[in-house]
C-alpha cells in the first residue's frame, strides 16, 4: 500500500496524538530501511561529522557535504519528512547567507526542512528561513556547534537561571514559526515543563521520556560506535559492529584459503 508523504504540518499535528520516533540517515541504503520501518522523520545531522567522517566535533562539517548526504537520503525517502541539518557557519554570519543555504539544502539536497541550533539568537534567521516557506525544526539545549563555548558535551538547563533561559529559548523558537523543536541533553523535568509549554512536538535526545518524540543517531542504536564513547542516554538495538566484524573475517578467511569465489559465483 502507497503511504501518505509525512510533511512537516503533519508533524506539527502529531503533538498530544501520537510520540514521533525521528533517526538520523546519512545515506541511500540505511534511509530506504528507516522509511521502510516507518519512520516518520529522518535527520540528516551534521553529526555525520562525528560518526562517518571521524572528527571530533561537528563544527568541520560544511554545506557542500550536507547537501550531499541530504540528497542521497531523499532520494531513497518515499514516506518520511527529510530534514537537512544547517552545519556551523552556514546561517551564523548573515541572515541572507541562512536564507541562501538553507534554499541549497531544499533546492539541491531535496530535504522537505532544515533544521538549525540555538534559541533567542537563532530567532530572527528562523524567521526568515519560514518567511521563504521552509519549515525550520529548531534545537536547544546542549547545541553541538557551541561545544567550543560550553567546553564539552554537557547537560544544560540545570539549576533556575538556566532553566529559564532554556524556556525563554523554547517560547522564542515556537514564535519565530518554526514545526519542531528538538530539546538535547536537557533535565527531563525541565523538558516536560517546555513540552506543556509549547504547542509545537519537542522531539528529545538525553531530555528524558517526557517529550513529543526522541531522535537518535542511527549508528548509537544499531551499535556502530564504541559503546565507550556513547553518552547515558544512547540504547543499543543491534551490535552491527560484531556482524560486520564477523562477515569480514569470513570473506578474508575465505579468500585466502581460495574458498572464495566458487565455481557457483564465476561466469563460464
Ligand atoms: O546532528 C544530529 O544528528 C542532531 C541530532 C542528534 C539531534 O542534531
Amino acid at each position: 500500500m502507497k503511504r501518505v508523504k509525512i510533511t512537516a504540518p503533519a508533524v506539527a499535528k502529531m503533538k498530544g496524538a501520537r510520540k514521533i520516533s525521528v533517526l538520523t540517515a546519512y545515506n541511500a541504503p540505511i534511509a530506504r530501511l528507516l522509511d521502510r520501518a516507518g519512520v516518520p522523520i529522518i535527520l540528516v545531522g551534521d553529526s555525520v561529522g562525528m560518526v562517518e567522517a571521524g572528527y571530533d566535533s561537528t563544527l568541520p562539517v560544511t554545506m557542500d557535504e550536507m547537501v550531499y548526504h541530504t540528497r542521497a537520503v531523499a532520494r531513497a525517502s518515499e514516506y518520511a519528512l527529510v530534514v537537512g541539518d544547517m552545519p556551523f557557519l552556514s546561517y551564523q554570519v548573515s541572515i541572507e547567507d541562512a536564507k541562501r543555504n538553507a534554499g541549497r539544502l531544499i533546492k539541491e539536497g531535496s530535504a522537505d526542512a532544515v533544521k538549525l541550533e540555538g534559541g533567542r539568537r537563532s530567532a530572527e534567521t528562523i524567521r526568515a528561513i519560514c518567511d521563504m516557506d521552509v519549515p525550520v525544526m529548531g534545537h536547544i539545549g546542549l547545541t553541538p556547534q557551541s561545544v567550543l563555548r560550553l567546553g564539552g558535551y554537557k547537560v544544560q538547563g540545570r539549576g533556575g537561571s538556566e532553566a529559564e533561559i532554556l524556556m525563554e529559548d523554547a517560547l522564542a523558537v515556537e514564535e519565530a514559526g518554526a514545526f519542531a523543536l528538538v530539546l538535547e541533553c536537557i533535565p527531563e523535568g525541565l523538558a516536560v515543563e517546555i513540552t506543556e509549554k509549547l504547542s509545537i512536538p519537542t522531539i528529545g535526545i538525553g531530555a528524558g521520556s517526557g517529550t513529543d518524540g526522541q531522535v537518535m543517531v542511527v549508528n548509537d542504536i544499531l551499535g556502530l560506535t564504541a559503546e565507550a564513547d556513547s553518552p547515558k542516554f544512547v540504547r543499543r538495538y543491534a551490535d552491527l559492529e560484531t556482524i560486520i566484524l564477523t562477515a569480514v573475517e569470513a570473506f578474508t578467511r575465505d579468500v585466502i584459503k581460495g574458498a572464495f569465489p566458487s565455481g557457483k559465483e564465476s561466469y563460464k
